[in-house]
């Protein structure tokens, strides 16, 4: 089955029979705070936040199985209708009418003929990037044949105009608070009162349907409420309104009426109109959400005529364009490119959405989770760095001085909840993420400054990693110290405090236990006596990254400044050395610090010599490196080798096993090699096993794990997922992303490259995957991508293709560039090239390779700006330029605003000794 295909370097793609695939969905949002879905037969829902839909929710399943979908009917004079989204029986019912989805970003367009009369509809469907919360539509009616033809049309967009919660509780009586008054415009229901969980209030909140006719003529009539429009015994697709003119006659509303207590919905109808062969009629519509009646028909004025469509569009389409522009690449592969714009935009996506409120994406009650949080932080800082730095600040305001966190971020700054759920539970590896980011943040930019910018605590009934509850504090969620005043640690404290409470915490075999879960939410049984391997080895290279950067900095920064109790955790460092390879010990050292500040902290600060601390710090990491290196190194009987990445809530073993039956994760390689904890001959004995025990190229490359065949009802609900699925041995792009990263970042560019052009392919494959283009959070076991759009995936992915593959990334602020192109990757071209921020200047890069060489071959000979040639040394094989010369750089270079500065960077043989 033919997919889409991009018909613009910009993403624009087009699908033919769209409507023949299920599942389908494209988003439709604005900074503003719209979200909605929409499917290629008008479906999919909106809203604003989880108390405010627009549409009735809208799960995957219900995307094929619901009624209730946008769209415009057409009666014709015979009598006979149609709908322009196909939604009526006897479309159903026939053969499939010629239908194409086309869509760029962030803009949709479907395009039905009739398949008797010589009629088609083209609906276009955007959402202003401005502060209106609504989508608008075009529907442009052609007529294709030699005769006029006279049409009746009424635009259908089903509400629902209450919480999600209101699905199953209370549906009906809340639907009794429903208030619809009718304009001139079209449609206003405000809802008396709003049930949801801040209790029942007065509601204020306007859901609008609005309409006009291209040549500005209104409405002629509304229909409001649901069981009217489709009549005794009709339903969304077969409505008697449109079916019985007698009907329409009968329940038709004029501007100034009030229909109370019912389902609402809004439609607009306009006069009968003639269309004269080979011409067309526009007719505009507004779907939205708004404070007052009065800015829903504001924004129908604005948007609900040709010129205001048009320009609204166009300054939709150059916004998109721009922002994607920034980490824009260009490669032998234009497919690839354009699919990677697609990738580039899902970040944004996660930043406006959250987790929640697209059709898979059924859970959740807005808000991003942490460690999504800190991830989608690393896409953005390469294309949208400038307020990262102070949304990286505002995020560690929820860490807690017992080194865990809140979980879910609100979408203003501050706003923190310890879990959706209420329930007490710490991930193990949430502590891991934010260092893991601010690392970039600081390599991107060279501000090692922000470690020190001081940051409050997060605090609430939960203590001692949720061991311990403490009576409901002062009503807010800052921590204040035993004198009473608010706590207050810098950036670095606060990473430092996550670490050392991550190290400390540890099960019978001396990695970190696992707690409520890690990155795998699915392991989430395991919570006594499992531990997380996988992440012990990340935790084990932050440590070493904390000591680093002491030692950058410590020409400057001689001293920092830590909370007193902080040092029973520095045990090298001050006090009584615990015994590293005593986890009763490491946990009799935390507990006594949980101890000394359950109340809070003295508020006594203390100075510890930044090279000590180092010291202390990288003896920890090189302990748990020791460890993780000698005991947790599996062979196995026929001869492969890999990390064990866990321990079961029996304290055993999970990982293992011969050819038969081998159990072996990704999670548990993927940081063990992305930290360094293997060695080098370990890497390659990894990837040897992950190629024999995990590969599966039908489902996009490396699968999350083996099949262990047992309900492990001591380690994880994943478990009991079907085999193939999800948590349970999917191709789970995030780790497979990851593990990408972790080759490259090794030097094992071919596997790197190798795992990312799976993925790009199983998702490119249409017939199996079907889905538009982006990253899907996995394919299941027949290659379909699900959970498209909103994955951590996205974030890894653009990481890995700008800072590892075009190894264009920072150290410390200093510019490295260190391609692992492969050759082929050049294609017929010339040259390839990325965008990227860097120092927050917009840069471009361009590597030309003549003589065709290959990654291995290669190296920078030569890197020149429009103001001359760059210096650069090299380190490890990769060209180094001092980030002060960037600046100047950037600052010399001439160009339209907004234009990068570009950096044209020539590659030979490795041997050859110019430019160092
Ligand atoms: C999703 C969640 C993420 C979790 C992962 C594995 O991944 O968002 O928090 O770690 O499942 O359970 P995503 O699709 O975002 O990569």
């Amino acid at each position: 089955m033919k997919g889409y295909s991009f018909v613009h370097p910009r993403g624009d793609f087009v699908l033919p029979h769209a409507d023949r695939t299920n599942g389908l969905y494209f988003p439709l949002a604005n900074e503003a705070g719209y979200m909605a879905a929409i499917t290629p037969t008008g479906g999919g829902d909106a809203k604003i936040d989880q108390n405010h839909f627009l549409l009735p929710p809208a799960a995957v399943v219900d995307l094929h199985n619901t009624r209730f979908t946008r769209t415009i009917w057409v009666r014709f004079d015979d009598g006979s209708c149609w709908s322009a989204t196909g939604s009526s029986h006897e479309q159903k019912a026939a053969e499939p009418e010629l239908h194409t989805v086309e869509a760029g970003l962030l803009w949709h367009k479907t395009i039905r003929k009739h398949a008797a009369r010589p009629l088609t509809a083209e609906i276009v469907s955007f959402v202003p990037n401005d502060e209106v919360t609504a989508e608008v539509v075009r529907f442009t009616l052609r007529n294709t044949g030699a005769s006029p033809l006279r049409v009746l049309p009424t635009a259908v967009v089903p509400l629902f105009g209450r919480s999600a919660d209101s699905l199953r509780d209370h549906r009906h009586v809340t639907a009794l608070l429903n208030r619809v008054e009718i304009t001139s415009q079209g449609v206003l229901l405000q809802p008396s009162m709003s049930f949801d969980e801040r209790g029942h209030s007065v509601n204020t909140t306007v859901y609008a349907v609005m309409g006009r006719r291209g040549d500005g003529s209104l409405p002629t009539g509304c229909f409001a409420d649901l069981d009217s429009f489709i009549g005794e015994g009709g339903d969304l697709e077969r409505p008697a309104v449109i079916y019985s003119p007698e009907h329409a006659d009968a329940v038709r509303l004029s501007p100034g009426d009030v229909v109370e207590g019912s389902e609402a919905l809004g439609a607009v109808q306009f006069d009968q109109v003639e269309i004269a062969p080979g011409a067309e009629i526009q007719l505009y519509c507004l779907a939205g959400v708004f404070a007052h009646t009065d800015g829903a028909a504001r924004a129908a004025e604005r948007y609900c005529n040709p010129a205001g469509f048009e320009a609204a569009l166009a300054a939709n389409r150059e916004f998109w364009d721009a922002k994607l522009n920034t980490v824009s690449c260009t490669t032998g592969n234009s497919e690839f490119d354009a699919w990677m714009r697609w990738v580039s935009l899902q970040p944004i996506l996660r930043r406006l959405y959250g987790c929640s409120f697209l059709p898979y994406h059924d859970y959740g009650r807005g808000g991003r989770g942490w460690r999504d949080l800190w991830q989608d932080c690393l896409a953005l800082l390469l294309m949208e760095p400038d307020s990262v730095r102070e949304s990286l600040l505002q995020n560690l305001a929820g860490v807690r001085f017992d080194g865990t966190n809140a979980t879910i971020i609100g979408s203003r700054p501050g706003e923190f909840v310890a879990d959706r759920n209420n329930i007490t539970r710490v991930w193990m590896d949430h502590g891991a993420w934010p260092l893991m980011t601010i690392q970039l943040y600081i390599d991107q930019t060279g501000d090692s400054g922000f470690l020190f910018e001081s940051q409050t605590y997060f605090s609430d009934p939960q203590w001692g990693r949720a061991s311990r509850k403490l009576d409901a504090t002062r009503g807010d969620t800052l921590l204040y110290d035993q004198t009473g005043g608010v706590v207050r640690g810098s950036v670095f404290e606060h990473l430092l405090l996550q670490q050392l409470s991550a190290f400390f915490h540890v099960g019978d075999h001396n990695s970190i236990l696992l707690e409520g879960a890690d990155w795998n939410d699915g392991l989430d049984m395991a919570a006594d006596r499992g531990e997380s391997v996988a992440f012990t080895g990340q935790y084990a290279a932050n440590l070493a990254w904390l000591a680093g950067v002491l030692e950058q900095v410590s020409a400057e920064v001689t001293e920092i400044a830590l909370h007193h109790e902080i040092l029973q955790l520095l045990d090298r460092y001050a006090g009584t050395p615990v015994d590293y390879d005593d986890p009763a010990a490491k946990r009799a050292r935390l507990q006594s610090f949980f101890d000394s500040c359950q109340q809070g902290p003295s508020g006594e600060m203390v100075n510890v010599a930044a090279v000590d601390l180092a010291a202390d710090l990288r003896a920890k990491s090189d302990a748990m490196i020791d460890h993780l290196r000698n005991r947790e190194w599996i062979q196995t009987p026929d001869g492969h080798g890999w990390f064990n990445g866990y321990y079961d809530n029996d304290g055993e073993r999970v990982e293992g096993g011969g050819t038969d039956s081998p159990r072996m994760t990704l999670t548990g390689q993927v940081f063990q090699v992305l930290g360094g904890v293997a060695d080098e001959q370990q890497v390659d004995r990894i990837v040897a096993a992950a190629d024999a025990h995990l590969w599966d190229d039908a489902v996009g490359g490396y699968r999350l794990n083996t099949d262990f065949r047992e309900l492990k009802l001591n380690m994880g609900r994943c478990f009991g997922f079907a085999y193939g699925h999800k948590e349970n041995g999917a191709m789970f792009s995030h780790m497979a992303v990851m593990f990408a990263n972790a080759l490259y970042a090794r030097g094992r560019s071919q596997a790197g490259w190798r795992t990312l052009e799976a993925i790009f392919n199983a998702a490119s494959r249409f017939s199996a995957s079907r889905m538009y283009p982006g990253i899907p959070e996995y394919f299941d076991p027949k290659g379909r991508g699900l959970y498209p759009y909103l994955t951590g995936s996205a974030s890894w992915y653009l990481l890995t293709v700008v800072t590892r593959m075009f190894g264009v990334r920072g150290h410390y602020g200093d510019l490295v560039l260190d391609p692992q192109l492969q050759a082929a990757q050049w294609g017929e071209l010339d040259s390839v090239s990325v965008c990227t921020y860097f120092r927050q200047r917009q840069l471009q890069i361009v590597y030309r390779n003549p003589e065709g060489l290959d990654v291995g071959e290669y190296r920078v000979t030569a890197v020149v700006a429009d103001t001359g040639e760059l210096a650069f040394t090299l380190r490890d094989g990769a060209a180094v330029i001092d980030g002060a010369a960037i600046d100047r750089v950037a600052m010399d270079c001439t160009g339209p605003e907004q234009a990068p500065t570009v950096l044209r960077v020539e590659l030979g043989r490795r041997d050859n000794g110019a430019g160092v």
